[in-house]
């Protein structure tokens, strides 16, 4: 089983600003936890960082043949990047979408996201519980459509 993991733009500062928001782990922190996880579901685990909305599309399209599912936190593209959700509905991957703050508690352009329509759900506000959960979610999912 063959998962991406996409974090979108600003998430690479995570640990370093906005920590009341977001926590106090780094990025790196969150990745080691991530791979960890993976090693326990015996499952291959790749992870990548993009600041660019066209970066985040064209690793969407090269998963089509290399990966069975995709977790993606598109940051702030979330809430406007049509672009980013014509790439997901477009390679047909089972999808999850993480958010680590609870975009719903925050301010009122956090609380539509375009990505939802195309994945099959979400994950918000629980931190880094957010991606753990996720992890486990789409290798249950997968898992479930290869039998
Ligand atoms: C975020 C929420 C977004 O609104 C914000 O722009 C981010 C991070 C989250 O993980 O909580 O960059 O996706």
């Amino acid at each position: 089983t063959n998962v991406l993991l996409i974090h979108g733009p600003n998430l690479n500062l995570l640990g370093k600003r906005e920590i009341d928001i977001y926590g106090n782990k780094t990025l790196e922190e969150i990745n080691d936890l991530l791979m960890g996880k993976a090693r326990e579901l015996k499952i291959n685990l790749e992870i990548k960082q993009y600041n660019c909305e066209g970066r985040i599309i064209e690793s969407i399209h090269q998963a089509r043949d290399r990966f069975d599912g995709i977790i993606i936190n598109p940051g702030a593209y979330s809430h406007y990047s049509i672009a980013i959700r014509d790439a997901i509905a477009g390679v047909k991957l089972p999808t999850i979408e993480v958010h680590l703050s609870n975009i719903y508690a925050r301010e009122d352009f956090r609380h539509f996201s375009v990505i939802s329509p195309v994945v099959i759900g979400q994950i918000s506000g629980l931190g880094e519980l957010s991606y753990i959960l996720a992890l486990e979610a789409i290798v249950n999912i997968i898992e479930t459509i290869k039998k």
